[in-house]
């Protein structure tokens, strides 16, 4: 288990992060969602002991980064942002120097390279010299190395960015792989892909936490409200639809959208304990109003992303 404490770090006067305090259970991937300058790789790199705290401290797997720096970096395997790389090594003489400066012994060093090799799916290029491969490949390379010696704790930062999406799917389903097994701490700025790789989600914004919880905790804790869209026939009594359709009990607000083509559409908010779709229904055909489409709009972890970073910037 890992546990972050109050962990603090001020550049000079510049906050890095504030006060930041969860948890990752063993075996977890977990997301780390946040705008530019939100601190997540400031947090990434104090985890891997790359960066000294201003104040607090982690724990990773009870090990503590400051005081026991070497067992928390035996344990831990980093890729760090924009995946540094020498580019005019070949991929198996990378992953063969990198063994060396994580420790493995020169007897084990071969089959950790194999072993990571494989894992990573760059069996068909390990004579070939990194630059030349695709960025998709070079970022296999970086977690690659990450995994060398076997470490029990992951830290990704931000593995998929400037890939292309093919690129991002595999690399995505690398990681999920390698979850379950490994605890694995990622960074991302693209939101649906941490909801659909990770099994709980941190928020932070100006170096603190503003959220923590599964991506379906959050849409729901965050949905106050529930949006249906309604679309109908334009015609005699259709004008007075969004009035209809407001006077409904459990409607809080209803709205016309957008008219033309003989259709109007509808944006209607209702209390999220009500399901009032059926009585919406009922209500516009009893008064004559052609009813086309009756949708109900799922609120996207962006919505909720920019809900939590807006009132926090408030
Ligand atoms: N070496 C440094 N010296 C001074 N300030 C820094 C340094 N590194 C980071 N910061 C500041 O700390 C804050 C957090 O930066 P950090 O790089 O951790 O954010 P991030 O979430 O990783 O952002 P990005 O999404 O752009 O990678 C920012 O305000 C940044 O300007
Ligand atoms: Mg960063």
């Amino acid at each position: 288990m890992i546990q972050v404490e109050r962990l603090t770090k001020y550049y000079g006067t510049n906050v890095g992060v504030k006060n930041l305090s969860f948890r990752v259970e063993t075996g977890e991937i977990l997301g780390f969602l946040g705008p530019n300058g939100a601190g997540k790789t400031t947090t990434m790199k104090m985890l891997t002991c790359y960066l000294p705290p201003t104040a607090g401290t982690a724990k990773i797997f009870g090990h503590d980064i400051i005081e026991e720096s070497m067992a928390v970096r035996r344990r831990t395997g980093y890729l760090p942002e924009r995946n540094p790389l020498y580019g005019d090594m070949s991929v198996r003489g990378y992953l063969e120097f990198a063994a060396d400066l994580k420790g493995v012994p020169a007897s084990r060093r071969r089959a950790e390279v194999d072993r990571s090799i494989e894992r990573c799916g760059l069996e068909a290029v390990p004579r070939r010299t990194i630059s030349k491969l695709s960025k998709g490949y070079q970022q296999r390379v970086g977690i690659a190395q990450a995994i060398l010696n076997d470490p029990e704790l992951l830290i990704l930062d931000e593995p998929t960015l400037g890939l292309d999406p093919k690129q991002i799917i595999e690399i995505r389903r690398l990681i999920q792989s390698l979850g379950g097994d490994k605890t694995v701490i990622l960074s991302s700025h693209i939101l649906p892909e941490v909801s659909q790789v990770c099994n709980r989600v941190i928020i932070i914004n100006r170096g603190e936490l503003v959220a923590v919880d599964t991506p379906d905790n959050l849409r729901a804790r965050l949905m106050k409200s529930s949006r249906l869209r309604v679309k109908v026939r334009d015609g005699a009594a259709s004008g007075r639809a969004a009035a209809l359709v407001g006077g409904i009990d459990g409607v809080l607000l209803a709205r016309e959208e957008s008219a033309g083509d003989g259709v109007r559409s509808l944006e209607v908010e209702c209390a999220s304990d009500r399901d009032v779709r059926d009585e919406i229904a009922r209500t516009l055909v009893t008064a004559g109003v052609p009813l086309l489409e009756l949708r109900a709009e799922e609120l996207s972890l962006e919505d909720i992303f920019l809900q939590l970073v807006t009132e926090e910037v408030s």
